[in-house]
């Protein structure tokens, strides 16, 4: 609005009356002072009316309203130790835009279903504000390092004819007279336009029907993923070592209010990708997790328990690479060396946050990649297209995907991922 000033521009406005237009999250009373907290989407800043100072009726109006009701404020900043966030706004004006209802969520204690329910309200909430502005800077933060880089942002398609990551958790939806299923990943899409552009990336809507009830996994999630035409995996590992160093880096500095209001330890967090990234082979991996009492059969993928004991022993990120064929996709390049195992890798995150990024070489020969699909019981005639890259001017090429919501729960330190995106879909969990 025309004359509005945020809350995050307040320590610039020292002295100067400011109109502030917002919601009102809180209200205390001793009689005579009224200390009104409101909120607008930048922070949240203590308004103080005196009576006697401010018209009376300001006055009485400030004490009817409600929580979340709809106002616009104007008022004198001024700096104050005392205030949280170290400023407040003396009112002058009030004015009520609409009186809201009795609010669901009040100051008392919410269970989670409570909460999940009403989680368009919830998302005004003190924690979750923060967290959408850290999910907006990952994101931002992603689309910078790869635009600094050359890198071309291309879409892939939501519908599609078949599977990148196994048929085990495809979401199938009737199209027209033809099956077709959700988008597991953008990747066999971005080989193609890596093939045109060179260097592409996406980020877009992802979806698996995991039927497994973690805190790790969505049904619905958001999936940053980049293809490289002639980087082979060495050259993958160090572009992903470098996006997550960014990142961390990027946010901790320009969210670092937002992540003290969540309580984190920025600290920690910075130390943990301030060196070089952890490199141990799959094998080297089961002799680890073996010392620490869990036993894994060779070819078994690693489940929660597993990565947070690798994240745990190296206390920095971790890629696990030479993983077993049998336990990954059917498009990776088999190691030149041993081809039961892929030249791909699984970077695993400290502080019990897994895995945060799948990458790997894509086979490049076409009579390979014939041969995997065949072993892997998947239908030729839908990835026609996909080989046709492998007839037309095929190269070495490599790509990862990073999980948005496993970024954003790791950097603000989040107990469960649903709260790391704001419309969460999992399994039971359709609403809102
Ligand atoms: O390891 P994934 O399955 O890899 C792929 O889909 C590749 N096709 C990506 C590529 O190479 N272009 O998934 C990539 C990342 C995981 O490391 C994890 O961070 C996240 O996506 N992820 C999930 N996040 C939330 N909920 C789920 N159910 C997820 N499944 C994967
Ligand atoms: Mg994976």
């Amino acid at each position: 609005m025309e004359g509005q000033t945020y809350i995050e521009e307040i320590a610039d406005k020292v002295g100067q009356e400011v109109l502030l237009c917002g919601w009102l999250y809180n209200r205390r009373s001793s009689g005579k002072i009224q200390f009104l907290l409101v909120r607008d989407g930048t922070g949240i800043i203590q308004c103080v009316l005196v009576k006697g100072e401010v018209p009376d009726e300001v006055f009485e109006l400030a004490e009817r309203l409600t929580q979340e009701s709809s106002i616009k404020v104007r008022g004198v900043v001024r700096a104050d130790p005392r205030a949280p966030g170290g400023f407040e706004l003396a009112v002058t004006g009030l004015e009520l835009v609409h009186l809201a209802e009795e609010y669901p969520i009040g100051k008392k204690e919410h269970g989670i279903g409570f909460l999940m329910d009403h989680r368009h309200l919830w998302l005004r909430s003190s924690l979750q504000v923060p967290i959408l502005r850290v999910r907006h800077e990952v994101l931002q933060a992603i689309r910078d390092f790869f635009n600094e880089r050359g890198f071309i942002a291309t879409e892939a398609p939501i519908l599609t004819p078949a599977a990148v990551e196994g048929t085990t958790t495809l979401f199938e939806v009737n199209y027209f007279d033809e099956k077709a299923y959700l988008t597991q990943s953008g990747q066999l899409y971005l080989e193609a336009t890596a093939m045109a552009l060179g260097r592409v990336y996406w980020i877009g809507p992802t979806f698996r029907a995991e039927r497994s009830k973690t805190r790790k996994h969505l049904t619905e999630f958001w999936m940053a993923e980049a293809e490289m035409a002639y980087f082979d995996h060495d050259d993958n590992l160090r572009l992903q070592e470098e996006l997550v160093r960014y990142l961390v880096q990027r946010v901790s500095e320009r969210r670092r209010r937002e992540l003290e209001e969540l309580e984190r330890d920025v600290d920690l967090l910075r130390s943990e990708v301030e060196g070089p990234f952890a490199r141990i082979t799959y094998d080297e991996s089961l002799e680890i997790l073996k010392q620490k009492g869990l036993e894994l059969p060779w070819g078994k993928d690693f489940g929660a328990l597993e990565e947070e004991a690798l994240g745990d022993h190296f206390g920095r990120p971790v890629f696990v690479e030479a993983l077993p064929a049998e336990m990954k996709a059917f498009y990776m390049e088999p190691m030149p060396e041993n081809p039961e195992l892929v030249l791909a890798a699984d970077l695993i995150v400290p502080e019990g946050y897994g895995e945060l990024i799948g990458g790997s070489q894509r086979i490049s020969d076409l009579k390979l990649l014939e041969e995997r699909l065949k072993k892997f019981g998947l239908p030729r005639e839908p990835y026609e297209w996909y080989l046709d890259l492998r007839r037309y001017g095929s190269v070495p090429h490599s790509g990862f995907g990073l999980g948005i919501e496993r970024a954003v729960s790791w950097i603000c330190g989040l107990k469960h991922i649903r709260e790391a995106i704001p419309f969460p879909r999992m399994l039971y969990r359709l609403t809102p």
